[in-house]
């Protein structure tokens, strides 16, 4: 297939790009700067700002949506006007541009930032939204995909949660953490996290490119962890066990509403993605983390 993705030049997309190019598709990728270095051909498009160059889309089949301004900073009102716009007009804008041209598929992602903090409630794709910034955010970015539907376009959107991969995301902040010896779970521990393995996560965007799918699926592995679990598994994965807690409040002055990404509880499952046939690599925590970082057992 021919495949254009947007963000293909961040931590997921990266990842994304290698492994649709091992399967055989040709990928193009949508970014703000021309960078012709690589193999991978770019087209320049500031989502934000309106329609996505129309030879980024001629003869693709499917488009991946992965561009939008980085969650895990300090949200000013700027910033989250960033998070939000950048998604939720750059998916408007692309749909707008896939409409001119033949592309089949959309698969966008979105997160499970959707659910909100839930405690303990176990979360499906058929779960309502939740409450927070983030929330509102993702349903205007998954109502924003929907509009290729309106199009005749196969559209499938992806709620993940924090992907465990080498080189980028929430693992390699943790790594940091944990070397200076400032890892630690995080407020009580007890909050559930959603975790994919970028494996899995590139293996389901292939799937929902490629197959028949149409809807939402939870982009988490099925054996959610509480954070102490995962911070156990973090620990001992680096050779280094920790017993520190960092205190709810001190997360809270340190990254203020940001820090819900961290305490928030979202026992998420995977069940529209296991009930479409998609077979998971890693459904073990201390298994995947070991991978994406690298270390043998
Ligand atoms: N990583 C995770 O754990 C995780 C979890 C849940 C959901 N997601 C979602 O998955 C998508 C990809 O995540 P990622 O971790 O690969 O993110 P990333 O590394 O930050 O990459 C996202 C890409 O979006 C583009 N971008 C950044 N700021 C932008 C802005 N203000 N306006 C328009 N484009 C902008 C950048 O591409 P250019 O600089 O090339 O334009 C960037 O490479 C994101 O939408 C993210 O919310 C990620």
């Amino acid at each position: 297939m021919k495949i254009t993705v947007s963000g293909g030049r961040g931590f997921i997309g990266s990842h994304l790009v290698a492994a649709l190019q091992e399967a055989g598709h040709a990928v193009s990728v949508l970014s703000r700067t021309a960078n012709n270095s690589g193999n991978v051909p770019t087209f320049v498009w500031d989502p934000g700002a309106g329609l996505p160059p129309a030879e980024s889309l001629a003869g693709a089949d499917a488009v991946i949506n992965l561009a939008g301004e980085p969650v895990a900073h300090r949200w000013t009102d700027e910033v989250k006007k960033k998070i939000r716009d950048s998604r939720v007009l750059g998916t408007r804008h692309l749909v707008e541009g896939m409409g001119q041209a033949a592309v089949k598929v959309l698969v966008s992602a979105s997160a499970t930032g959707y659910y909100g903090d839930r405690g303990e409630e176990e979360l499906t794709e058929q779960s309502a939204r939740g409450d927070s910034f983030l929330s509102g955010v993702c349903e205007e970015w998954e109502a924003a995909a929907d509009g290729a539907a309106k199009l005749g376009i196969r559209v499938v959107k992806l709620r993940t949660g924090m992907v465990l991969g080498a080189g980028g995301g929430a693992l390699a902040r943790l790594v940091t953490a944990f070397k200076t010896k400032m890892g630690g779970k995080l407020g009580s521990g007890t909050q559930w996290m959603p975790w994919i393995h970028m494996a899995d996560l590139t293996g389901i965007f292939r799937f929902a490119a490629e197959g028949e799918i149409s809807g939402v699926l939870n982009g988490t592995a099925p054996n959610a962890v509480r954070n102490d679990a995962f911070t156990d598994a973090l620990g001992e994965a680096l050779g280094e066990p920790t017993k520190i807690s960092i205190p709810e409040f001190a997360l809270k002055m340190m990254f203020g509403e940001m820090s819900e990404v961290m305490l928030a509880s979202q026992h998420v499952i995977p069940e529209n993605t296991l009930a479409s046939g998609y077979q998971f690599q890693f459904s073990e925590v201390g298994a995947a983390v070991r991978s994406a970082l690298g270390v043998s057992k």
